[in-house]
């Protein structure tokens, strides 16, 4: 085996394409960076360097222009792929379908059309807990749990997405594939030279706390208070951002020993429900500060609870879930108030 692996990261300046890139390349790992900064910034590529003290060699390319991609899949020896790139917003997908139908199947299929053309043989895939719409039997979801109608466009790109991997396994590909289900990624990297960097107004609960903690937004609305949970506001399962970075290193271990083709479907996430209100209280403890917040009436397609059962990313991957949701929402205030004092 090669000394140095070689892994195309398709949106690596991205939230969670940037913490995946530190951990890479602190385990040894050579990430090729493939990013247009449609919803990100140079400037990660900056902050990544700041940490490991080595810059990353970045394409500034759509990965949906597949002669474009497939220079870098030329000029390198990949020995996997890790593809973050896609849109991810649930309600601007409602709004613009066609905009993520495009880009988050068109890009996977370049990815795979090029793993084959160009002999690679591992491939990450970033698939989401929305795929698991609200379960019917439990809130604790395994790989297992039956997966419901998409309730959006960006929703169904994920379930499309996993189901052309599998087509393509079942095709006789010889490669590994792994699908990695996230479920909340939150927090920042405890440097403060990498975090979330949502354009415009945040839909996403800790963006929207820290930005209001910070005087950005005026006030926090709390999406229903009447929910069947512990205080009636909705429950997730957070997972820190660099907990998450580090499943995909064990998850590329696990496909560099498979002897041939393969496809795992893996949940992400700490196994842990938090509700709305513990998360906005646990903010008030860490930060010292009152939040200003209020409750609103109830988000429409909003999962009342679920959470993940991590048995697999354990017994599969040897992954757990290493870091606490206070950990994720202190390093994601330290970040919040850094992007202010630039
Ligand atoms: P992000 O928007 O921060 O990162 C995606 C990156 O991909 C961005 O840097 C963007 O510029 C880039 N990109 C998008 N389309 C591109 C294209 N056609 N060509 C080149 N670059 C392109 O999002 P993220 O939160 O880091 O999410 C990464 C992946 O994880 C996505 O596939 C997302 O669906 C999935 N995911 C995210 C979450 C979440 O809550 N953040 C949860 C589950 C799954
Ligand atoms: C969390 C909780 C809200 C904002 C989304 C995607 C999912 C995945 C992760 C990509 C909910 C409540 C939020 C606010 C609130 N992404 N909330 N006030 O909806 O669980 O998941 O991100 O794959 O696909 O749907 O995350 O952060 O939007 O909401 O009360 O201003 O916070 O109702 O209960 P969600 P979220």
């Amino acid at each position: 085996m090669k000394e140095t692996r070689n892994i195309l990261v398709t949106g690596g300046a991205g939230y969670i394409g940037s913490h995946t890139v530190v951990e890479l390349i602190q385990r040894g790992y050579n990430p090729i960076i493939v990013d247009d900064f449609r919803n990100s910034s140079s400037e990660v590529i900056d902050g990544i360097e700041a940490i490991v003290g080595t810059r990353p060699v970045t394409y500034e390319l759509d990965v949906t222009c597949k002669s474009d991609l497939s220079k870098v899949f030329a000029t390198h020896d990949l020995d996997g792929v890790i593809h973050f790139a896609a849109y991810k917003a649930v309600g601007e997908s409602v709004d613009h379908p066609l905009m993520y139908y495009r880009n988050n199947v068109d890009s996977l299929i370049n990815c795979l059309e090029l793993s084959e053309v160009f002999g690679v043989k591992n491939f990450v895939f970033s698939s989401s807990c929305t795929v698991y719409g609200q379960p019917k039997e439990s809130s604790i979801v395994t790989e297992d749990t039956p997966i419901q109608e998409a309730n959006s466009p960006y929703g169904a790109t994920k379930q499309m997405c996993e189901r052309i991997i599998s087509d393509v396994h079942k095709s006789g590909s010889s490669l590994r594939f792994l699908n990695l289900r996230y479920f909340n990624p939150v927090g920042a990297h405890p440097s403060s030279h990498i975090g979330e960097l949502p354009l415009g107004r945040p839909s996403n609960l800790l963006p929207f706390v820290t930005q209001t903690a910070a005087g950005l937004l005026n006030e926090l609305t709390v999406f229903g208070n009447d929910y069947n949970t512990v205080d009636g506001t909705c429950i997730r399962d957070y997972i820190h951002v660099v907990d998450l970075a580090n499943a995909h290193i064990k998850g590329f271990q696990w496909l560099e020993l498979q002897s041939g083709p393969a496809l795992e479907t893996i949940n992400v996430g700490t196994g842990h429900g938090i509700s709305v209100l513990e998360i906005i209280h646990t903010f008030e403890k860490v930060s010292g500060l009152q939040l200003n917040w209020a409750y609103g009436p109830r988000r429409s397609g909003d999962v009342e609870q679920i959470f993940a059962d991590t048995t697999k990313a354990k017994n599969c991957l040897g992954w757990e879930a290493e870091r606490s949701v206070e950990d994720a929402i202190v390093d994601a205030w330290n970040w919040q108030k850094k992007m202010g004092d630039e």
